[in-house]
């Protein structure tokens, strides 16, 4: 179930070595001065871990079959004490040496991460009221009311401001991403782009495909030409496909106003576990960062639940730019911070298959 977290490890530490490689020279006398937090923090800052049952670190997607069925009152939610979390901040230039020495002493990182606070840990009230229900498409995935995008129902009369998605902070930006489920009905397909809209969201990450095996696990929200959602015009200006993704410029139209999005849609995750190429998908991340436009609105990532892949990614992403800021970066807090904003963040249960590969990208 931590399979993601450490394919994340290794792709960190698969992009620190390129960054350490490029980055040394221009930074060596620097560094002497601005010392990174001390080299021992990681062994000091060490705290008892917070510990659950075993329940608590495995989520199984159960779909909801039937919107009345649901009765949760969204006070069921485990106590947390978030001070408690375990905190340790390893500098970029030690981050491999760290890990190569964890793993030489046999330091059990799947039984450490699996000690990270999962579940539903806030008020998650909106996301289950009656009319609300039908919208979320996993039973237990729910945003919490804290964070939650509110969609704008200002002039319309019987709609609801509720979609299953959250704001999630980056390493210097309040509202860097949100976190989405997948649109499944035409309901939510239009939510979606309303969100999009009002977001002023520039960029939509997707690392699902449409079907995976025999389950749909996304609607295709894309025109292939033009296509209305609610009051959103659509338009698909151009499209390049490439072997792991594929990426689709478009634009909004309402009204007199058009906004441009590009959607980028990785379409080289397997069913199970990880993209083997761990290139593509540091590619596929730099591809999302470059051209950032001005005044842009959060980056939109989902994939079906919203919670394993888009987790991941946005995980991936921070540490990257929290390692470029900072110079060191700590994977714990990265995931537990991120668990307080999207519930279960990152989570997926071990297969063979994606232990298998795994152990080729080690
Ligand atoms: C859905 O949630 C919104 C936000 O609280 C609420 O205004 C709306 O009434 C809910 N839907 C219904 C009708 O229960
Ligand atoms: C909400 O929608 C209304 C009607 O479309 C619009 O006039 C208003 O500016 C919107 N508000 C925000 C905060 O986007
Ligand atoms: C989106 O952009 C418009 C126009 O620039 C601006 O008025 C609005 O406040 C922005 N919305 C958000 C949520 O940033």
């Amino acid at each position: 179930m931590i399979i993601l977290v450490l394919s994340l490890i290794l792709l960190l530490i698969k992009r620190l070595k390129i960054m350490r490689e490029t980055k040394r020279f221009h930074l060596e006398h620097f560094r002497q001065v601005a010392e990174p937090e001390g080299e021992n923090d990681h062994e000091d800052q060490r705290q008892p871990h917070p510990t659950f049952g075993d329940g608590a670190n495995s989520i199984f997607l159960v779909e909801i079959a039937d919107a009345d069925e649901v009765v949760e009152d969204g006070m069921e939610r485990l106590n947390v004490e978030y001070t408690n979390t375990i905190a340790y901040r390893v500098p970029v230039d030690d981050f491999v040496k760290y890990h190569g020495i964890r793993r030489e002493n046999q330091i059990n990182e799947e039984e450490e991460f699996s000690k990270i606070p999962t579940g539903l840990m806030e008020l998650y009230k909106v996301a289950v009221q009656k009319d609300n229900v039908s919208k979320n498409r996993y039973r237990y995935v729910y945003p919490y009311d804290f964070c939650r995008v509110v969609l704008n129902t200002s002039g319309e009369e019987g709609s609801n401001d509720y979609i299953n998605a959250c704001y999630v902070e980056g390493v210097e930006v309040e509202r860097a991403y949100i976190a989405a489920q997948g649109p499944f009905t035409p309901e939510t397909l239009d939510d979606f782009w309303k969100m999009a809209w009002q977001e002023n969201s520039s960029r939509i990450v997707m690392l699902t495909n449409l079907f995976e095996g025999d389950t749909m696990k996304c609607l295709k929200y894309w025109p292939n030409d033009v296509m209305e959602f609610g009051d959103i015009v659509v338009r698909l200006e151009s499209q390049e496909e490439y072997e792991m993704y594929t990426i689709r410029h478009m634009t909004m139209h309402q009204d007199d106003l058009v906004k441009a999005v590009t959607q980028f849609h990785f379409t080289g995750w397997p069913d199970r576990g990880v993209p083997e190429t761990v290139d593509s998908l540091l590619r596929f991340r730099d591809l999302v960062k470059n051209d950032r436009p001005e005044q842009d609105g959060p980056i939109i990532i989902h994939c079906s639940a919203g919670i394993g892949r888009t987790g991941t990614f946005i995980a991936l992403d921070y540490l990257l730019d929290e390692g470029a800021a900072k110079e060191s970066v700590d994977v714990i807090n990265c995931v537990s911070k991120l668990r307080q904003q999207r519930a279960h963040s990152i989570q997926t249960k071990v297969s063979l298959k994606s232990n298998s590969n795994f152990q080729n990208l080690t």
